[in-house]
């Protein structure tokens, strides 16, 4: 037993040499691409009016009345197992025909030689993963205001939903404020409106800035008030955060300094952020629970969190070919471990506790959304060179910067919000079995 113990104490400490320094470099190199993500505008988002008929004239006949096929489909699945395989229909949409795509993960658009990423589908294990439906998503939210709260991952998945969403309804824009982080759209058709609140920490928090701390700061046991005021007026709300929090930052608690990741020359004790995006995940889903859990029935409020969506950095992030990979892994290939599990464990876990605290509270819903394990097996969906039009135009280059973070526009982030849909006629479904 003590060898057992001391060997797994041993390599902890090697793990944590090991790794703490990559995740120290690694936050740098978020910090650089964060800052060009800032400060990059992204094209003027505008209503689409027409977009490919031909490709989505399927969805067409989904109409409002749920057809026995969709009654049929088993949305208990487990949605999360299961692999990558070929599919020749390709996306709903592309880079030309979506006015709101950040110009970043544009990769079409930008030139991405290599098209081959964008024909493969989600197989799960035991089902089969619907094409995304467009018209019954909107149906599902008829009235309804769907808020995607968090980092630059909660924008790129609400991106990839605008994009599909307007294949088959136009959007208009209502507000951008604060370039771009915090957005609104509406679909007149259906009544429907989708939000973006930036908020990388969901908690209150200070981001490092040139004027401002040269570190983050976080105070985990408020939540952000910059989405949190408005609360009350959402239905649904997606959460997506994780990358920030490798930042070097000081966190508070209780009005108290707590510790903190990475600030040498700060006297505060080193106490990574794990315990970190725990406290902060739950004084977020536990300020929703108690803002809305007096609400009940079909009024309630439905949350979603998108668990944590890996990097594929293979080589250095300013070299060509940091994330070269042009196909999807194989089902073995590759397991969610180290730094992408524990993330991804922790939010599985204050799911699970909020969704104990939220029971019995008529119409509220909890869910991960899963998407860890099929995001690690998508090295080939990320930008890379791509972030920038045409890198290579000039010829071959010493230096580029590359995102092996963000998903491209079609991509294998589509599927998040083909998953998604399921979850909502899962809730659609026990709503109606509650009645
Ligand atoms: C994108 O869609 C538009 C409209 O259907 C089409 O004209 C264009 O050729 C497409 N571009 C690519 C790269 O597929
Ligand atoms: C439109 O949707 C909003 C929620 O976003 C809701 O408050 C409002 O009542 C809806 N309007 C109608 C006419 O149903
Ligand atoms: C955005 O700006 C509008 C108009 O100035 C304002 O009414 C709204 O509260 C702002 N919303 C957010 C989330 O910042
Ligand atoms: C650093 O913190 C320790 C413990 O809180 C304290 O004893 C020490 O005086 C501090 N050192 C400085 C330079 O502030």
């Amino acid at each position: 037993m003590a060898t057992v113990s001391s060997n797994q104490a041993k390599e902890q400490s090697s793990f944590l040499t090991k790794k703490l320094l990559p995740w120290t470099l690694y936050a740098l190199i978020l910090v650089t691409l964060l800052h060009f993500y800032l400060n990059t505008l992204s094209f003027p988002p505008s209503p689409q009016p027409q977009l490919l008929h031909s490709l989505n004239s399927h969805s067409s006949p989904h109409s409002p009345p749920p057809s026995d096929d969709e009654k049929g489909e088993d949305t208990s699945c487990d949605y999360f197992n299961g692999k990558w395989v070929r599919d020749k229909r390709g996306p709903l949409y592309n880079g030309t025909t979506c006015g709101t795509i950040k110009e970043n993960q544009n990769c079409i658009t930008h030139g991405r030689p290599d098209m081959g990423y964008l024909y493969w589908r989600w197989k799960p294990n035991e089902c089969h993963l619907p094409r995304f439906d467009p018209l019954a998503f909107l149906n599902l939210v008829r009235n309804k205001h769907l808020a995607f709260v968090g980092d630059s991952m909660a924008r790129n998945q609400l991106e990839s939903l605008l994009c599909m969403l307007t294949t088959a309804s136009s959007s208009t824009l209502l507000y951008n404020n604060d370039s771009n982080k915090f957005r609104r759209w509406h679909f007149a058709s259906h009544n429907v409106s989708v939000s973006l609140y930036w908020s990388p920490f969901l908690v209150k928090g200070v981001e490092k800035s040139n004027g401002g701390p040269d570190h983050n700061e976080l105070y985990l046991d408020h939540v952000d008030e910059r989405w949190g005021a408005d609360i009350g007026e959402m239905s649904l709300i997606v959460l997506s955060i994780g990358h920030w929090f490798l930042h070097p930052a000081v966190y508070y608690e209780g009005g108290l300094v707590l510790g903190c990741h990475y600030c040498p020359g700060l006297n505060h004790t080193e106490i990574g952020f794990y315990d970190v995006l725990r406290k902060a995940l739950r004084s977020t889903l536990n300020g929703i629970v108690d803002r809305r859990g007096g609400k009940g029935g079909s009024d309630g409020v439905g949350v979603i969190v998108t668990t944590f969506s890996p990097a594929h950095f293979e080589g250095e992030w300013d070299k060509a070919g940091a994330c070269p990979k042009t196909r999807p892994y194989g089902k073995e290939e590759k397991k969610v471990e180290g730094m992408d599990a524990e993330m991804r464990e922790i939010e599985m876990k204050e799911v699970e506790a909020a969704k104990v605290k939220a029971k019995g509270i008529g119409g509220f819903r909890l869910e991960a959304l899963d998407v860890t394990k099929l995001a690690l097996l998508r090295p080939d969906g990320h930008p890379g060179p791509y972030m920038y039009p045409f890198p290579f135009s000039n010829g071959a280059q010493e230096r580029v910067q590359n995102d092996c973070v963000h998903w491209c526009l079609p991509g294998p982030i589509d599927t998040w919000n083909e998953i998604f849909l399921q979850i909502l006629k899962k809730w659609e479904e026990q709503h109606r079995t509650e009645e």
